[in-house]
């Protein structure tokens, strides 16, 4: 594999000691090449079950997997020839990559070989846009001092979980009983520390004091929750499943809101399914079918694999055969996305508007909807009655309540459905009148939401209903939660006294106080996640979806309701051992003997707290574009973070651990992370700019960080940056950035596997585009360029670029990412340079992007002698790339396509390239999407279609549909092109065999199979 990359190796050295002269830096293994496809691998394992145990501490968005961290960090701190061959390099990363053969590997278990990490001891690496920590915990693991900077206090409060406190008290043990290891679920965490392979009642093990002490403290939590007589009767079952009911406009009943009938449906193998159950309306009530239930009762054999025929609608509704008989399961009553609503009791459509106060019927265009109106209704009815001004029978005649639907049991690792009763809902009611007597507790987070949050991509709350955090929540799980909080806060004073007690140092002690709460507050931060009325309950895995899974917060018409008693999965004593798990994962691989690693609360804008330091390499992952808006967003988090770490006095909250975090530098308490720290986010949203009323890109925010970053960078140094190419204009912007405002040029740049996808639709293109890590440079000197005059040289170059690349382009994924990763080639090429002009022209970075894309897909054709001028064929040939697998591209790629052409989407219209078509999905994936045209088999009929609708439109592309109809009906007919289109056709035609050839379009596509005998046929 590394003889492979000799090539670029040559290049790479020709540029560096050109760049540097006499200072020339020593390149670095990054930049002679790494097994990119092993990595790739390694690091997709860490998709599903390969996940770090930690990572299920709390969710974070686009966490970065492991394996991949370690090889980069590696590589950019390790001169080129620092090993021998890829395998002995990939031996001392991954030293476990042998292990298990069978499975997909897993190799972040295990620590890189104390030889690699002598090698780079002392070694500095900063990472100012830490999120939850990959690179500084990976900086670490090889022995690397790390710095990890964040701007938002949640984010800040994880690192230290992850980062500083295992390590901190990585020596401390304490001796626990047998007993006590297994009521406390430490189990494994005895046998991995004392050596042994079973744990029993009498003996006596040994275990990490931080991982005792959270399990021991968490469920001390949870016992004192069991004693509250409060909270203790509010609760009967494990999980609820409930929604919002609304008094129907017509018939004045309430009538609940179910946005799935369906309880569970889930499959085992092809046919038969595991469990199936759902939900019907009898005579004005909720009753349950549970087919598992039924078989159990009649004795059909084995119940757990049902042979069922299932047909549904989407996940809403359908119909299914079992045993001989029929079933209709209902479909949902609510459609959010079209405002309507169906009543169960007189089957009323609603779809009442609410105009000046006054419902009128449907239709009209005006007003809000009767049940977004109903919802806001019901929420400042909640305020008003927990403030004492209304009743609670005012508050519960309000035009939508929370209601629930079923109770589940867990009964012998399986779930019992029970439909819910009056009395149940009444429980409800119960945590109201709790939660109105201790209104002006701080402990309630009424803070508001972002008003902003419906505005703009990446960042959606729905703001027509809710305005303060509380109100995400029923009063049953919001008064749980203040419970919990209060216990937490409880803690920390325990643990304090306690430590004081056995004679630690007041400095020591206050740590390991506020590192137990902490961990706690985590656990009580995924529960939260888990708990409001916006996580649904999904209906194959049997278990509520957390809250912030998607880029905003959505609606859910069912929500999952969780008992804290329970222990069934995502329940709050479920999460206490997943925190177990992170700590034992935590524990067992920061030892004393790796680096260490310091987390800052800082803008990377600012990084006041770093001065004078310098560091042998950055590398970070900063946000992209608007694609997360992670203050507004982690703010569900923060409100809660806030109030377990901190004290109450005078009813208000006081700093207690990590004031840093909640209050400010005149010791006011932060309210929410979006009112300070949004305007400094190194991201971008409409509704944010237009609320703060700033006016800066996201250019420009990346630019100013940067700029300072490199501050602390050493002369010789590399920027490693991961980055998602899901816009240009997000690329753009860090060539502007990066090239053009802070004089650093693209020295290597990599495809890489980055984190599970949380939700396909809502990431839409961003995932197929991939994720790069790109290494920058200080240039040095100025290196002008003229394309005009150095146009071949420049082809020459990225061609042999892209050879030199063309291993790690093959074992790439996607089109598209294969298209982003050529043109990045060409962009090592162009930002070696600086300025650079075409047409007597300084280029801005766009303008150099756009040359790069250019450059990159002529140098692949030419690179197989093929030579086309028209620009339609060329838009054509990119739009063939770039489309997805079933022929349709996005916005996000078209612009590609258009900056590499230099022709605008509507010009590619009437071209006959493409057709916009209606999209559909959740709202917050809304996106426009553009059918291209090609055939897409190979039949007469089909070329016929495309012919049709690109007759006479693209010169080009009219020839080559005519010589493919031609050779398909292998009937001679005239061809109406001139002899120079026909050419041009014909290279059209070798173009799309070229590209399959190179791996870019697909060996059996449909074009290219027609353009073969077209070519052959050419004397026609
Ligand atoms: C893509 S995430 C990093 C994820 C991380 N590499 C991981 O694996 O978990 C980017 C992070 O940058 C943080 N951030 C945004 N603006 C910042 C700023 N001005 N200074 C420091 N951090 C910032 C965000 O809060 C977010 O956590
Ligand atoms: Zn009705």
């Amino acid at each position: 594999m590394l003889l492979s990359l000799v090539g670029l190796v040559t290049l790479l050295l020709g540029v560096a000691i050109f760049n540097f002269g006499v200072t020339a830096s020593m390149p670095t293994l990054l930049e002679r090449g790494i097994p990119i496809k092993d990595i790739n691998y390694y690091s997709s394992a860490e998709k599903g079950p390969g996940r770090p145990p930690h990572w299920e501490m709390v969710f974070w968005w686009t966490r970065k997997p492991l394996a991949g961290a370690r090889a980069i960090i590696a590589a950019s701190l390790l001169p080129d020839n620092a090993y021998q061959s890829t395998d002995s390099f990939l031996k001392d990363l991954f030293p476990c990559r042998n292990e298990k053969k069978s499975e997909k590997k897993i190799v972040h278990s295990c620590n890189p070989s104390p030889r690699l990490i002598e090698k780079l001891r002392g070694k500095r690496l900063l990472d100012p846009f830490a999120g939850f920590g990959s690179i500084p915990l990976e900086a670490s693991r090889l022995g690397v001092d790390a710095v990890a900077v964040e701007l938002l206090p949640t984010a800040y409060v994880f690192l230290k979980a992850v980062l500083e406190y295992p390590k901190l008290f990585s020596d401390r043990f304490v001796e626990v009983d047998g007993k006590t290891v297994k009521e406390l679920g430490l189990e494994d965490v005895a046998k991995q520390f004392s050596g042994r392979r079973e744990v029993s009642e009498s003996g006596r093990y040994r275990v990490p004091m931080l991982i005792y002490d959270v399990a021991r403290w968490g469920s001390w939590v949870i016992s004192r929750l069991r004693e509250d007589p409060v909270i203790r009767d509010l609760y009967d079952a494990d999980v609820y499943i409930g929604t919002w009911e609304v008094r129907c406009p017509v018939c004045h009943r309430y009538a609940p809101l179910v946005g799935n009938w369906w309880l569970a449906r889930v499959k085992k193998g092809n046919k038969s399914y595991e469990r199936l159950a759902w939900m019907e309306w009898q005579n004005g009530e909720i009753r349950v079918v549970d087919l598992n239930e039924q078989c159990k009762q009649r004795r059909l054999g084995n119940c757990n694999n049902l042979s069922a025929e299932v047909t549904t609608t989407g996940e809403e509704g359908g119909s299914v055969r079992w045993a001989n008989q029929e079933f209709v399961v209902p479909i949902k009553n609510v459609d959010a996305r079209r405002e309507t609503a169906q009543c169960l009791y007189c089957r009323a459509e609603i779809n009442h508007r609410v105009v000046n106060g006054k419902v009128v019927k449907g239709g009209k265009k005006e007003g809000d909807w009767y049940v977004k109106w109903a919802l806001r209704q019901w929420n400042e009815n909640y305020e008003k009655y927990l403030r004492g001004e209304i009743t609670l029978d005012d508050l519960r005649q309000s035009p939508a309540r929370p209601t629930l639907l079923v109770k589940v049991y867990v009964k012998d690792g399986d779930l019992q459905f029970k439909p819910a009763t009056q009395q149940d809902t009444e429980k409800l009611w119960k945590a109201a009148e709790e939660l109105r007597k201790m209104w002006g507790d701080p402990d309630i987070p009424t803070e508001q939401i972002p008003p902003y949050g419906h505005i703009g991509s990446g960042l959606r709350f729905p703001t027509y209903a809710i305005e303060k955090w509380y109100q995400f929540f029923n009063p049953r799980q919001l008064l749980t939660l203040i419970k919990l909080v209060k216990l937490i806060r409880q803690v920390g004073h325990m643990v304090e006294e306690e430590k004081l007690k056995e004679g630690w140092s007041k400095e020591d002690t206050y740590k390991y106080a506020e590192a137990v709460t902490a961990y706690l507050a985590i656990v009580l931060s995924k529960h939260v996640d888990w708990n409001s009325m916006m996580s649904g309950w999904q209906l194959s895995y049997l278990i509520a979806a957390h809250t912030l899974a998607m880029r905003g917060i959505a609606m859910v018409w069912n929500w999952g309701e969780y008992s804290p008693y329970s222990s069934y999965r995502g329940t709050l004593s479920a999460m206490l051992n997943t925190i177990i798990n992170s700590l034992e994962y935590l524990h067992l691989n920061l030892l004393k003997s790796v680096g260490n690693a310091k987390v800052i609360l800082d803008d990377a804008s600012e990084l006041s707290k770093l001065e004078g330091e310098k560091f042998d390499v950055v590398v970070t992952d900063p946000p992209y574009a608007d694609d997360v808006s992670y203050s507004e967003l982690s703010d569900f988090y923060y409100v809660w973070l806030k109030r377990a770490l901190s004290d109450v006095e005078n009813n208000e909250l006081k700093p207690r651990f990590l004031p840093e975090a909640f209050f400010d530098e005149f010791g006011l308490e932060i309210p929410t992370q979006w009112q300070r720290f949004a305007p400094k986010e190194v991201s971008e949203n409409e509704g944010r700019w237009e609320h703060f009323g700033l006016k800066v890109t996201f250019a420009e925010l990346l630019t100013r960080a940067f700029a300072n970053v490199l501050r602390f960078l050493k002369d010789d140094g590399l920027l490693v940056m991961y980055y998602v190419a899901k816009r240009p204009e997000a690329w753009a912007a860090l060539v502007d950035a990066l090239w053009r405002e802070n004089g650093l040029e693209l020295v290597a740049a990599y495809p890489v596997e980055t984190e599970s996808e949380e939700n396909v639709v809502a990431r839409g293109k961003a995932s197929v585009l991939g994720g790069y890590v790109s290494a920058w440079r200080r240039r040095v000197g100025e290196k002008p360029l003229d394309l005009d005059e150095k146009r071949e040289e420049a082809f020459r170059e990225v061609a042999s670029r892209l050879e030199a690349k063309r291993e790690a382009l093959r074992s790439t994924k996607g089109g598209a990412t294969m298209w982003v990763y050529s043109y990045l080639a060409a962009l090592e090429y162009l930002t070696a340079h600086y300025p650079v002009r075409l047409g007597g022209v300084e280029l801005s970075s766009d303008g150099l992007m756009r040359q790069a894309v250019v450059l990159a897909s002529e140098a692949l054709l030419r690179s197989s002698g093929i030579k086309l001028t028209d620009r339609g064929a060329h838009a054509y040939l990119a739009l063939r790339i770039m489309e997805s697998e079933s022929g349709y591209v996005d916005s996000d790629a078209l612009s590609y396509v258009e900056k590499a052409v230099g022709l605008e989407h509507k010009d590619l219209v009437r071209l006959g390239l493409i057709t916009e078509v209606e999209t559909g999905g959740p709202n917050v994936a809304k996106r426009k999407t553009f059918e291209v045209l090609a055939p897409r088999n190979d039949s007469v009929d089909e070329v016929k279609r495309v012919y049709s609708l690109q007759r006479g439109r693209s010169a080009v592309l009219d020839c080559l549909r005519q010589l493919q109809l031609n050779a398909t009906t292998r009937i001679r007919t005239l061809i109406t092109c001139t002899s120079e289109v026909r050419e041009e056709a014909l290279n059209l035609a070798r173009a799309l065999i070229k590209l399959s050839e190179l791996g870019l379009l697909d060996k059996d596509d449909a074009d290219v199979k027609l353009s073969r005998p077209v070519l052959l046929g050419m004397g026609w």
